[in-house]
């Protein structure tokens, strides 16, 4: 399986965004903390997460190859790994009407809305730092569907269902992983 290193490099080779790059980077930190709770493989599903929008600039207009070209660029690097290449396609499956399968999948769809949704609510505080954020006020935000409108509650809200985790807890778990990077991120 690729390193850590060399999809970071490779993130870094085709995004120059740097907000996109932190969106990257929490989902990564996100998946690994799910992956742990699940007892699978940590390794993976972080580099599953630190890539899954990693071709968003050469694909913003053309959705149908979004991650599929991100696939195709670790598949370059030698990797084989079927469950780490098509957790990262299957970022792009919605465009297809697709739903994810496994649970490494489900975790990607759910946290992808969520990280988007935290980092919405820290920038309203005062300090706008991480730190300052509870789990409280990102569930008092969550039905509000004015704030952070691009972030799909629906699609959090699988996680009951297909994960078995309650919002609550997802939350929780979501924002103290993200907290753990606040600096990387920038909050
Ligand atoms: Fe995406
Ligand atoms: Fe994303």
């Amino acid at each position: 399986m690729i390193t850590r290193l060399q999809a970071f490099d490779l993130l870094n080779s085709k995004m120059t965004n740097k907000n996109l790059v932190r969106h990257c980077l929490s989902v990564e930190v996100v998946m690994r903390a799910l992956a742990k709770c699940f007892k699978a493989d940590e390794d993976k599903w972080a580099i599953v997460g630190l890539l899954h929008d990693g071709d968003y600039e050469f694909t913003k207009d053309d959705s149908r190859n979004h991650a599929k070209m991100m696939a195709n660029w670790v598949r370059e690097l030698g990797e084989t790994d079927t469950e780490l290449l098509e957790g990262i396609e299957s970022h792009g499956w919605f465009h297809e009407g697709k739903l994810p399968k496994t649970q490494m999948q489900w975790s990607l769809f759910c946290c992808d809305e969520l990280t988007g949704l935290i980092v919405a609510c820290a920038l309203v505080l005062p300090s706008k730092h991480l730190s300052d954020l509870s789990v409280e006020s990102v569930l008092k935000k969550f039905p509000q569907k004015s704030f952070a409108a691009g972030a799909k509650r629906e699609d959090i809200m699988h996680c009951e269902k297909e994960l078995g985790i309650n919002l609550s807890d997802f939350v929780q778990t979501s924002l103290s992983a993200m907290q753990q990077i606040a600096l990387d991120i920038g909050l």
